[in-house]
């Protein structure tokens, strides 16, 4: 009989037969639960010949890639190599308004810094790394034989399918046969802390795309200050289990304001929080006034650079999840 307790048992002798004695895997990992929950299995099955790469691209949110490599790296014991490439993203980003350019610039980036990471990486005499660890989950292997969703034909999404054909790896899916709920029983089965079992999804392109227009280190500085506010009063509140996601935007516009007697004229940041069951389509979540009130001006207080908070009341469709 079906149990999460057998899955992980077949799955984890499946990985060890799979691999084989001597060969290693790499994978890509973002702290989100599907490659976390990933990393683990791969860390039990084959324990340090599986090699995570954990890429910050200087569209984190606040804190996040310190969390990141305490979860992970000493927390989970998984072997994790941590690279600090902001300063090349938000090098090829300059200039560029564009979203889909974005997306781009910024998966073409990863899948180059990714490779070369991984190029570097020496495993023991005799040994080769041929696998790529990939969270795929169910729901993405029947959209990709049965249609295509609308966030994957309307957005270019970021993923790693790219290395695939450069490095001429093979793929490794142990959630593939999963729904996302399962994937967060099996990671609290696994010893994955509650925190990040139900984080809400975090976008490839991270901040790139919450940031409208130019991504400067200044705008992310106010979107990821904006959004940690944000995200923090949900938690204070006992809301984050109800949302689906949330997170700030920061707009390309600029509006007058007033801050003690002085004249202000700066940007604007939209507050978007969403309900779904499968992100495909989304209704805009029901605050109280009073929250709202709340997160609005802790934002314009504490936030240099905003002089106002709106709330995104659009449904998807016809509105996207993200701005971008
Ligand atoms: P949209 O904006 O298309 O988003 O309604 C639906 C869900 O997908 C996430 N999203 C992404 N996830 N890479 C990702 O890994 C991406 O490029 C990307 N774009 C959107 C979005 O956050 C939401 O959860």
């Amino acid at each position: 009989n079906w149990t999460m307790a057998n899955f992980i048992e077949t799955e984890i002798k499946r990985i060890r037969t799979l691999v084989g004695p001597s060969a290693e895997v790499i994978g890509a990992v973002s702290g989100g639960v599907d490659s976390t929950v990933g990393a683990k299995i791969m860390k039990e099955a084959i324990g340090d010949r599986f090699h995570a790469i954990y890429v910050d691209n200087g569209l984190m949110r606040k804190n996040e890639t310190v969390q990141v490599k305490k979860t992970l790296d000493e927390g989970l014991g998984i072997n994790l190599t941590v690279v600090d490439a902001s300063n090349q993203f938000l090098d090829k980003l300059k200039g560029v308004t564009d979203p889909e350019k974005k997306r781009k610039i910024i998966g073409n980036t990863f899948i180059h810094v990714f490779e070369k990471v991984a190029s570097e990486i020496k495993p023991k005499d005799g040994s080769q790394i041929e696998y790529l660890l990939q969270g795929t989950l169910y729901p993405d292997v029947i959209e990709s034989i049965s249609f295509k969703g609308p966030s994957q034909t309307i957005k270019t999404h970021h993923n790693v399918g790219g290395l695939l054909e450069d490095m001429k790896l093979k793929l490794i899916e142990p959630l593939r046969e999963l729904f996302k709920d399962e994937v967060r029983d099996l990671g609290k089965l696994m010893g994955i802390p509650e925190d990040l079992v139900w984080r809400h999804p975090f976008p490839g392109p991270g901040l790139g795309i919450r940031v409208l227009g130019e991504v400067t280190p200044e705008q992310v500085k106010i979107a990821r200050e904006a959004d940690y506010i944000f995200i923090e009063e949900i938690r204070k509140a006992g809301l984050y289990r109800n949302i689906s996601q949330a997170f700030a935007a920061l707009l390309p516009v600029k509006s007058v304001g007033v801050m003690g007697d002085q004249r202000t004229y700066e940007q604007v940041i939209a507050l978007r929080a969403i309900e779904t069951t499968d992100f495909m389509t989304a209704d805009w979540y029901v605050f109280d006034a009073k929250f709202l009130k709340n997160v609005a001006s802790r934002i314009v207080n504490e936030v240099d650079g905003v002089a106002r908070v709106t709330y995104d009341i659009t449904s998807k469709p016809p509105a996207t999840v993200e701005w971008e």
